[in-house]
Formats: C-alpha cells, sequence, structure tokens
C-alpha cells in the first residue's frame, strides 16, 4: 500500500484530494495518508481530518488517515508528498494583497508583488521540507501546489536533489470551460497549453482531437469570457482576443485589463473586502459544515473557492506516476528546451506524458511573438524571486520587483519591498 504525506494538511481542500484518493482506489491503494499541519493549524486538522475520516468510513475503503504535527513522521517512507500549505496564513495573504494597491498596483495572492511576498515567505519553508524528504524519502515525489506553485517547483528543481512535479487547476479550468462553452463532456475537449504558471496560454483546442481554434476564438471573442471564481471576470475585449488569436488565462487580465482589474480590486476592497478577506469568510463557513458529524462527502460549497477541480490533478497525477500510464497531464516541469524562448533550467507549465518516471513535456519550439516578450519578462521575474529568495538578499529582490510588468518604477518597487520586508520579518529568516 501506499504512503502519502500532505503537508497542510488542515486545509479547507482536503476533502477534494480525500474524495480523488477514494474515486481511484481500485487502481491507486493509498493505505496511509498523513495530513500534517502546525500548532497554528490544529483546530482546523481536526475539523478537516474528522471530516475525511468520515469520508473514507462511508466510503469503505482501507484509507488510514493519520492527523499530524509531526512533519518527519509524516514524511519518511512517504511515496509521494504533496504540498498545500500557506505561510503566515490569510492574514499573510491578506497584507500581500493589499500593500501593492496603497501603491495603486495589482494586489493579488500569486500575481504582482503579493506572489513575489508569498514566495520569499514559502521558500524558506519548502527547502527545510525537501530536507526531510532527502534525508526519510529521498525516492519520493513531491507533488506541489503551494503558490506561487510555479516558482516554488522552480526552486526544489534548482536546490534540492527532490524528484518534484508542480500542479495548478487553472488548465483544466479552461479544459471544462471550454467544454462548458461547447456543451459537451470533458473528455472530448484537449488544449495545448504553453507558457508559465498564472500566466499560460491555450494555444490550440480540439473537439474529438480535431483542430477548432479558429472557431472557438471567435466565439470567444464574441463575449464569453471564462474565470475562476478567485479571479475578477471582467470581460474581454474581442478585438483583442481576435488579434491574439490563442486562450488568455483568467489571471491574464491582470496583465492585459491592469486599469479594469485595478479599479475593481480598489471597489473590492471597500466593499466586500480582498479575495483573502472573502475567503476568511468562506472558509469559517466551510469549517461549520466540516464539523457537521453527519457529513460524509465532500460538500458542494468547497467550489466558492478558486481551487475547483483541485483532486483531478492532483490524484490522476499521482495515478500515472504509480501505474505508469504515459498519459498526457499539464503540469510545472523543468524547461529544457521545450519553449525555445527560455533558459533550459527554469520551470514551464505545459502539456507533458507522465509515466512512472515523471513528467515529459511535448517540444513547444519558438512561442509567438505576441506572447514572447511578456512570458520572459516574467520568467526573468522569477528567476530573481527564487535568488532572492534563498539568499535573502535585498538587491536581487530589488530588481525582481523592479523588472514585473505590473510594477510601474523603481521608486515604487522599493517602497513595496520595504513594507513586505517590515510586514513579514517573522517569516522571512532569510533576509
Ligand atoms: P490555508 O490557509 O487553508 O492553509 C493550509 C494549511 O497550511 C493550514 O491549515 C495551515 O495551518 C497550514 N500551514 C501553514 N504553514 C505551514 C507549515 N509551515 N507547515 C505545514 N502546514 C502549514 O490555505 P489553502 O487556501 O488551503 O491553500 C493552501 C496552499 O495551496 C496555498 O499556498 C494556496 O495558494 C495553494 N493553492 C494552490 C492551488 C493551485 O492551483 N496550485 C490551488 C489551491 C490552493
Ligand atoms: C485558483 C488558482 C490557485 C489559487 C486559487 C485561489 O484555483 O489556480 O492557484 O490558490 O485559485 O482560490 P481562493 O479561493 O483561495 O481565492
Ligand atoms: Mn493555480
Ligand atoms: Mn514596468
Amino acid at each position: 500500500g501506499l504512503k502519502i504525506a500532505t503537508i497542510g494538511g488542515g486545509s479547507s481542500y482536503t476533502p477534494e484530494l480525500v474524495e480523488g484518493f477514494i474515486k481511484r482506489y481500485d487502481e491507486l491503494p493509498v493505505k496511509d495518508l498523513y495530513l500534517v499541519d502546525i500548532e497554528e493549524g490544529k483546530e482546523k486538522l481536526e475539523i478537516v481530518g474528522n471530516l475525511a475520516k468520515r469520508m473514507v468510513e462511508k466510503a469503505g475503503v482501507g484509507i488510514n488517515i493519520h492527523l499530524t504535527l509531526d512533519r518527519r513522521e509524516a514524511i519518511k517512507d512517504a511515496d509521494f508528498v504533496t504540498t498545500q500549505f500557506r505561510v503566515g496564513l490569510l492574514d499573510a495573504r491578506i497584507r500581500d494583497e493589499k500593500i501593492p494597491l496603497k501603491y495603486d498596483v495589482i494586489g493579488q495572492e500569486t500575481t504582482g508583488p503579493g506572489g513575489f511576498a508569498k514566495a520569499q515567505r514559502t521558500i524558506p519553508v519548502i527547502l527545510d521540507i525537501c530536507k526531510d524528504i532527502e534525508e526519510l524519502s529521498p525516492n519520493a515525489w513531491l507533488i506541489n501546489f503551494t503558490n506561487p506553485s510555479g516558482i516554488i517547483t522552480e526552486t526544489v528543481l534548482k536546490h534540492t536533489n527532490v524528484k518534484t512535479i508542480g500542479l495548478c487547476n487553472v488548465p483544466i479550468g479552461m479544459v471544462y470551460g471550454v467544454a462548458e462553452m461547447l456543451d459537451v463532456d470533458v473528455e472530448r475537449v484537449s488544449i495545448d497549453f504553453a507558457g508559465l504558471n498564472h500566466l499560460v496560454w491555450g494555444t490550440h483546442i480540439y473537439l474529438d482531437g480535431e483542430d477548432i481554434t479558429e472557431r472557438l476564438i471567435d466565439s470567444f471573442a464574441g463575449g464569453k469570457s471564462m474565470s475562476m471564481k478567485n479571479v475578477p471576470d471582467l470581460p474581454w475585449e474581442p478585438e483583442f482576443i481576435k488579434s491574439l488569436g490563442m486562450f488568455p488565462c483568467p489571471y491574464h487580465r491582470y496583465y492585459y485589463l491592469t486599469d479594469k482589474m485595478l479599479e475593481e480590486e480598489k471597489k473590492e476592497a471597500a466593499t466586500v473586502g480582498t479575495r483573502g478577506e472573502q475567503v476568511k469568510k468562506l472558509e469559517k463557513e466551510l469549517f461549520e459544515l466540516y464539523k457537521d458529524p453527519i457529513l460524509n462527502i465532500k460538500p458542494p460549497q468547497l467550489e466558492k473557492r478558486g481551487g475547483a477541480h483541485y483532486s483531478d490533478a492532483a490524484c490522476s497525477l499521482i495515478n500515472s506516476i504509480y501505474n505508469n500510464k504515459k498519459d498526457m497531464h499539464v503540469v510545472n516541469v523543468k524547461n529544457n528546451g521545450t519553449i525555445a524562448d527560455l533558459p533550459d533550467d527554469v520551470v514551464i507549465e505545459t502539456n507533458a506524458i507522465v509515466d512512472r518516471n515523471g513528467a515529459h513535456p511535448i517540444n513547444i519550439g519558438h512561442v509567438s511573438t505576441k506572447i514572447r516578450g511578456l512570458m520572459q519578462s516574467v520568467k526573468a521575474y522569477e528567476e530573481l524571486t527564487i535568488e532572492a529568495g534563498v539568499r535573502g538578499d535585498y538587491y536581487t529582490a530589488l530588481q525582481a520587483l523592479t523588472i514585473h510588468p505590473l510594477v510601474p518604477s523603481s521608486t515604487v518597487a522599493k517602497k513595496i519591498l520595504d513594507d513586505i520586508i517590515n510586514q513579514n520579518k517573522e517569516y522571512l529568516p532569510q533576509y
């Protein structure tokens, strides 16, 4: 039987993961699932862990759920380690969202300075976790969901010996979105993806293997829109979509519709609160539901969170590695020449064939000039963000923020950086 360790087990998303393992139990016999959290997350871990226990009992599968604050016990001899932790909890996210807004810059948990701050807090922790894996389960696969997912995955690949694949639910969310637009079963749709995490473009769309990109661009441009629960659903401009000739991801709105998105964020912050503030309320409601001893399935209310389809992505990836399936997934992996316009050692988000040796990306070559520059700029920002996060170097951090396309100047970058460092002192041992 398999041993899985999930770091950040108190997450409200855990029932999705458990549902994913239950659904696949015949092929993927998970024997032990260790849900790991920290002192501050103890109460959440208890509540969600007890729901997980009721779920496996109801399903009648032999998965043993273990709740623990002892990370090393969980990691020891694990086959897979999955990560879904949030350093600094939601209060840190809310600060990340608010600091940039003070300076009229997009305030978002993964995109722009908010994502930079989250990366600086998360890098020391992920490196620690990897030390445990290197020592206690050197053959384990690390399946990373922790945001900023692409940056964290690249950190692990560049600075540790741990085998890792990064995941995000945006690509699968786009596949579901297209299936909905076409009103067809989701299995009939596939998309070629190229780019970076939360900056991924759908370059071709297929229905039953037939390329329908052009037809779909027209209806997409005609006002149809897709988004995630956590990204304001502002409509795309039809001329823009036609001129792009491919499908932006929901997060591209922050780059292509910056002015409107900033206005929207400020409006939300002043009324319903930032997304982090909204999630705080949603989470309270969810955990109240989770406490109900009668509840023994994943409640549908979880769909109000941005991470829908999370389990499909994580559990089916683990299944493909374990069963050597050689099927296609959209993952965050080392570029290694896949996109000719980026360095070899960086992480990209793309289609890959997954087998027991990991993810093998499908070659892309050069990308369109329309998207090349933005992709390269954001990647350079990410590379510097990792270097700053590992070394705790103020000057590298300042360069990272200054070159980010959503930051207007070095003056603003410095103000934001100083605020980030001041407000995150306890989480930035490297600085
Ligand atoms: P959350 O706030 O519920 O945090 C999850 C748990 O992590 C909490 O119970 C918390 O106590 C715990 N935690 C904090 N620091 C920890 C540490 N050092 N070690 C172990 N546990 C720790 O967060 P969430 O909303 O469930 O999201 C979790 C993470 O997953 C975030 O980083 C989020 O951005 C990410 N996420 C990513 C995707 C994706 O598409 N890649 C989708 C959903 C969520
Ligand atoms: C999307 C993204 C995730 C992100 C989540 C936020 O699913 O792909 O990377 O963590 O949204 O959702 P939330 O409900 O926390 O705002
Ligand atoms: Mn994501
Ligand atoms: Mn600029």
